[in-house]
C-alpha cells in the first residue's frame, strides 16, 4: 500500500510515551509511513489558550487518520488559573480537546473492544459449581453514539427566563419541578437525532455482520426514559427485521446489563448504546479483561474517512515524570491496531495483535498493573516491565 501520514498526537502525560512506543511497534511491524506531530492539550490552553490549536485541525482535515495519546482536563478555575498572563483577560472558557475533535469532525461512531487475551492475571474470573473457578472468555465489541445524549453540551444551571417558560410548558416539569426556583435548577440535556441514531445502529450491525456475531445488545433504557431510549429500540427494531434477520437483536436496561457483565459476559457480542450508557457499558467490560491498560478505542466518521484513534485511559499525570515509564502501552497498541483494521492494513494488524497476545500468554514480561502491584517508581527493580521494555517484547514477537 502507499505510505501513509499518520497525524501522532500525544497529548499530555504518559500520552507521549505510550504512542511513541507505539508508533515504534508500528514500524517494527513493517508499517509504512510517515507521523507529523500534532499540538493537543493542557500545554497549548496554557501557552495560547487553545487546546486544539487551528493548525491541529487542519492537519487532520489533510490525512485524515490520527493517532491519540491522552490529554490532561482541570476544573474550570484551575484551567484559568493555569493560563499565560497575557490570555487571562480575553475570555477565553476551556472545553475538552478530544471533545472538540468528535464534535467538529462528526466522528459519530465510536467502537470499544473488550476482549479477553489468554493468560492475563487480570482477567474476570467467578465461582462454578462446586466451588470450581470459571475463566470465561470476554469478546464484545461496544458501540457508543459519540456526539450527543447527555454529552452533547446542551445545559443550563439557573436557565433563562425563557428556557424556564418553555420547560414549564411540560407537564411533568410543571408537576415535579414547579416549585423550586429558577435559579436552583440545573438542567443537561439527552438530545438524539435520528440521523446519528441510524448511524450508530448501522455501524454496530454492520460489524456484527462482517465478524460473525450472532447478537447486537442494545443498552439502553426504554421503559424510563422513553423518547430517547425508546427511539434507539424503536429504530434498531426495524432495522433488524428489514436488514439483519441473521442476527438476534437484544434488549437489556443499563443498570441491569451492569449486573448481568459480571455473571455472564461471554453471552454478548456487539453491544449498541448512547453517549452515556455506552461509555459506562465500556468501562465495565473493560474492567473484565485487564482495565484500563488494556482498553483501546477508535472513533470515526465513516464518510469523510477521518478517524482518530486512542487508548480510554487519560494522561494518567502521577506516572508522567518517571525517570523509567512504568504504564502499559498494550491499550495504545491495540489502538493502533483498529487504525490498521480502518485503513485495511489487516495483515500488519493481526502481527501486532498476535504479537501481544502470545506477549501475554507467555507471562515472561508484565507491566505493573498485571501484576498487581500499586505504581509506584520501584516496581521496575520488583520485577515489572517498563513501557519500553513491553513494547521490546512485542516487537521481539512479530
Ligand atoms: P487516568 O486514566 O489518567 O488514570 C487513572 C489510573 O489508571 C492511573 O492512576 C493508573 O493507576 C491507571 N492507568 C491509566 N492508564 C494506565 C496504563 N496505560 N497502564 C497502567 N495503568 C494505567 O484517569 P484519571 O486519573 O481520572 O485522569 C487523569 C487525567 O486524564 C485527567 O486530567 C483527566 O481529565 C484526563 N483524562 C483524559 C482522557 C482522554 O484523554 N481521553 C480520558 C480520561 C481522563
Ligand atoms: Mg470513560
Amino acid at each position: 500500500m502507499a505510505k501513509r501520514t499518520i497525524v501522532a498526537m500525544p497529548g499530555d502525560g504518559i500520552g507521549k510515551v505510550v504512542l511513541d512506543e507505539t508508533i515504534r511497534v508500528l514500524n517494527a511491524a513493517g508499517f509504512n509511513a510517515d507521523y507529523v506531530e500534532g499540538d493537543i492539550g493542557w500545554e497549548f490552553w496554557k501557552s495560547e489558550g487553545n487546546p486544539l490549536p487551528e493548525r491541529t485541525i487542519k492537519l487532520l482535515e489533510k490525512h485524515k487518520i490520527g493517532l491519540f495519546g491522552a490529554i490532561t482536563s482541570k476544573p474550570k478555575d484551575e484551567a484559568f488559573e493555569e493560563l499565560a498572563p497575557e490570555l487571562k483577560d480575553k475570555n477565553l472558557v476551556y472545553s475538552s480537546p478530544i471533545v472538540g475533535l468528535r464534535q467538529h469532525f462528526g466522528l459519530d461512531i465510536c467502537a470499544r473492544p473488550c476482549k479477553t487475551y489468554k493468560g492475563n492475571p487480570l482477567n474476570f474470573i467467578r465461582r462454578g459449581q462446586n466451588n470450581t473457578v470459571e475463566e470465561p472468555m470476554v469478546d464484545v465489541v461496544i458501540f457508543r453514539q459519540n456526539t450527543e445524549g447527555l454529552y452533547g453540551g446542551v445545559e443550563w444551571s439557573n436557565p433563562s427566563q425563557k428556557v424556564y417558560e418553555t420547560f414549564m410548558e411540560h407537564p411533568k416539569f410543571a408537576k415535579n419541578f414547579g416549585k423550586t426556583p429558577k435559579e436552583e435548577i440545573s438542567v443537561s440535556t439527552r438530545i438524539f437525532t435520528k440521523k446519528s441514531t441510524e448511524r450508530i445502529l448501522r455501524a454496530a450491525f454492520e460489524y456484527a455482520k462482517k465478524y460473525n456475531y450472532k447478537s447486537v445488545t442494545l443498552c439502553e433504557k426504554p421503559n424510563v426514559i422513553r423518547e430517547t431510549s425508546g427511539m434507539m429500540y424503536k429504530m434498531a427494531l426495524a432495522m433488524q427485521k428489514s436488514d439483519y434477520q441473521d442476527i438476534q437483536l437484544w434488549n437489556t436496561n443499563i443498570d441491569a446489563q451492569m449486573m448481568w457483565l459480571t455473571k455472564n459476559p461471554e453471552d454478548y457480542g456487539v453491544i449498541v448504546a448512547g453517549n452515556m450508557f455506552g461509555d459506562i457499558v465500556s468501562d465495565g467490560f473493560a474492567g473484565l479483561i485487564g482495565g484500563l491498560g488494556f482498553a483501546c478505542s477508535a472513533q470515526f466518521n465513516p464518510d469523510s474517512g477521518i478517524g482518530v484513534f486512542e487508548p480510554t485511559h487519560g494522561s494518567a499525570p502521577k506516572y508522567a515524570d518517571y525517570e523509567t515509564s512504568i504504564v502499559n502501552p498494550i491499550a495504545m497498541i491495540e489502538s493502533a491496531c483498529m487504525m490498521l483494521d480502518f485503513i485495511e492494513e489487516d495483515d500488519i494488524a493481526k502481527k501486532i495483535r498476535d504479537a501481544v497476545a502470545k506477549v501475554i500468554e507467555e507471562g515472561k514480561v508484565r507491566t505493573y498493573d498485571m501484576m498487581k502491584m500499586r505504581g509506584k517508581p520501584d516496581v521496575v527493580n520488583k520485577g515489572a516491565a517498563s513501557t519500553k521494555q513491553m513494547a521490546d517484547a512485542v516487537i521481539s514477537k512479530l
